[in-house]
């Protein structure tokens, strides 16, 4: 099986019965999904992307995590998905959007 290069999470944070729930879904994470797999395709990129539950730093929602890199950002929109992106063309992270 080939791997992707980029596992892409994104916290969607939901109930079990599938009920919306927590911060970053509340803060648009959802449209937020349908950007980045529009972005990843356009630009052609090798990754694979996955809504998940809550990632406990929901103070910083909504939050993106980048694997295998680790790199996780907060308070993440469409605007900060096409910087990230920009920079993970490039191979580097935007060090001032990472949450430390
Ligand atoms: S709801 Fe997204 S980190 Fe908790």
């Amino acid at each position: 099986m080939k791997q992707p290069t980029y596992h892409i999470l994104v916290c969607n944070s939901f109930r079990l019965n599938s009920d919306p729930q927590g911060v970053c879904n509340r803060k648009g994470a959802i449209d937020l999904l349908a950007a980045l797999e529009e972005q990843i395709t356009d630009r052609g990129l090798d990754a694979a992307i996955s809504s998940t539950g809550c990632l406990k730093v929901c103070d910083r929602g909504p939050v993106m995590v980048i694997y295998p890199q680790n790199w996780w950002y907060g308070r993440v929109d469409e605007d900060a998905i096409e910087t990230i992106l920009d920079a993970l063309e490039e191979g580097q992270c935007v060090e001032e959007m990472l949450i430390t």
